[in-house]
Formats: structure tokens, sequence, C-alpha cells
């Protein structure tokens, strides 16, 4: 369903994407890891465009985003939820009011859209925080907030930038567990950055690792993480031999 060609990204003289190539089936979950600063963030972010490409070409169910105007993107975002590392929740709103917005401004009428809040929020297991405000909560239920407002609009395919990198280790195992149900739902594809590796190995039907701009290695969890080939890969072997 997604299909990333060449992609090039370049800030100045740096090259920071070389010339990525990945693809994404429907239903797959996909985990993208490797060192900070190696292009990870870049990589998802161009996908919807939120980092402008440079050249390359991504092609999702047929479209070609690359080609997309302003208000084509914003269309095509409607398939696609993203999460972001820090929750880029609105803090004046409560958290029913959070996940309404986006289903607000793309057309529902309000009481559709509450009854659709609720029903993700339920999922997430936050109903009874829909009227607390986002500086009420704990970083991992602020993190089910925004995984609850990317999910509202029924996405084919969502975009999740280290979910549970700013969250204190003792809130983590509640966005992993809500971010594993989502990975049992076979009409969803998932992209996810993270350097949870025990997760990763549990629930990734393919493990992408990144180094500097370019994949180094993809695989099954299993050949990635027992058998590794690259460099990085031999990193996170070592990490879960250590545990
Ligand atoms: N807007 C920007 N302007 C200039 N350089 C940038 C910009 N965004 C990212 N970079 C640089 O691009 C490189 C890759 O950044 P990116 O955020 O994609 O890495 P990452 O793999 O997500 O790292 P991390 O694990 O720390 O999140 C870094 O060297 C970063 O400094
Ligand atoms: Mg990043």
């Amino acid at each position: 369903m997604l299909k990333v060609s060449d992609l090039k990204k370049s800030y100045g003289s740096h090259e920071v994407l070389k010339g990525i190539n990945l693809n994404v089936a429907t239903g797959e979950t996909v985990v993208i890891m490797g060192p900070s600063g190696c292009g990870k963030s870049t990589l998802i972010r161009c996908i919807n465009r939120l980092t402008e490409p440079d050249s390359g070409k991504i092609i999702y169910k047929g479209i070609e985003i690359d080609q997309l105007k302003e208000k084509e993107l914003l269309e095509l975002r409607k398939n696609m939820g993203f999460v972001f590392q820090n929750f880029n929740l609105i803090h004046r709103l409560t958290v029913l009011q959070n996940v309404m917005l986006g289903l607000v401004k793309w057309g529902w009428d309000r009481e559709q859209a509450e009854t659709r809040a609720l029903k993700v929020l339920e999922q997430v297991e936050l109903r009874d925080f829909v009227h607390a405000r986002p500086a009420d909560l704990s970083g991992g239920q602020m993190q089910r907030v925004a995984i609850a407002r990317a999910l509202a609009i029924n996405p084919d395919l969502m975009l999740l930038d280290e979910p549970t990198a700013s969250l204190d280790p003792i809130l983590v195992g509640e966005v992993l567990k809500v971010m594993e149900e989502l990975t049992v739902q076979k009409d969803k594809s998932l992209l996810i950055v993270t350097h949870e590796v025990a997760f990763a190995r549990r629930v990734a039907n393919r493990i992408v690792l990144m180094d500097q701009g370019v994949i180094v290695e993809e695989g099954s969890p299993q050949n990635i993480f027992e058998n590794p080939q690259s460099w990085v890969g031999r990193r996170y072997k070592e990490m879960i031999e250590y545990h």
C-alpha cells in the first residue's frame, strides 16, 4: 500500500536521507530502528510531507504523494494518522475536544464526532478522562490521547515517531499495550520508529535498520535480532543479550 523509492533529503550540505527504498503492505507492522540522527524522523515525516523531500517517489495506494498539491495533501492525510514523540496536544482543550477537533475539521457534525471520539478513547482506556485537560494527565495518558486522536479518523496507515521516547519508563508499557492492540487490526498498516527492542521483536512483521541516511538491513525480527548482518543490527542484538 506504501512504496517509497529513492527518497532523498538534505539540509544544506548534510545528506540526511541518501536514497531510501521502503515498502509497507496492508496490515503490516514495520518498525524502523537506528542510532540517533540517522534520519528516522525525517523519513517518516517525509511520507506525509510534514517534511518536504528533495527527490524520490512516495506512492500510497496508487497516489503519488510527492506530486500532490497542498489541498490534495490535506485530503490524503485523512488516511494517515501521525503520532509524535512529544504528543502535540492542545492544552486549553479537554481530552475529548482534542480527539474531536480533527473530525470536526474534516466536516463531521459534532454529535458524530463526539460518538467517535468517545469510542476511540474507550479503546485506549481513557473513558474516565474525557473531560480532563492534558496538564492533568500523565505522559502515558497524554500519548494515549494522541493515539486516540490519530485513530479517530480510522486511518489505513499510522505513522508513529518514537511514541514512548519521552515517557517515564514506568509509563511506557501502557502505551506499548495500546500500540500492540493496533497491530492486530489487519486493515491498518503501522510504521513505527521506536527503540523498544522487546516490543519490536514481539509485534513487528519486519524490522528496518537505518544508519546515516540509508537502510542497512531489513528482515523479520528473528533474522535481524538473532543473525544480524549490519553493525547496527549487532548492536541491537547485544542490547537484547545484555537485558
Ligand atoms: N529542520 C532541520 N534542519 C537541519 N537539520 C535537520 C533538521 N531536521 C533534522 N536535521 C538533521 O538531520 C539528521 C537526521 O535527523 P532525524 O531527526 O531524522 O534523526 P533521527 O534518526 O530521527 O534521530 P533521533 O533518534 O534522535 O530522533 C540529524 O543530523 C538532524 O540534526
Ligand atoms: Mg527522531
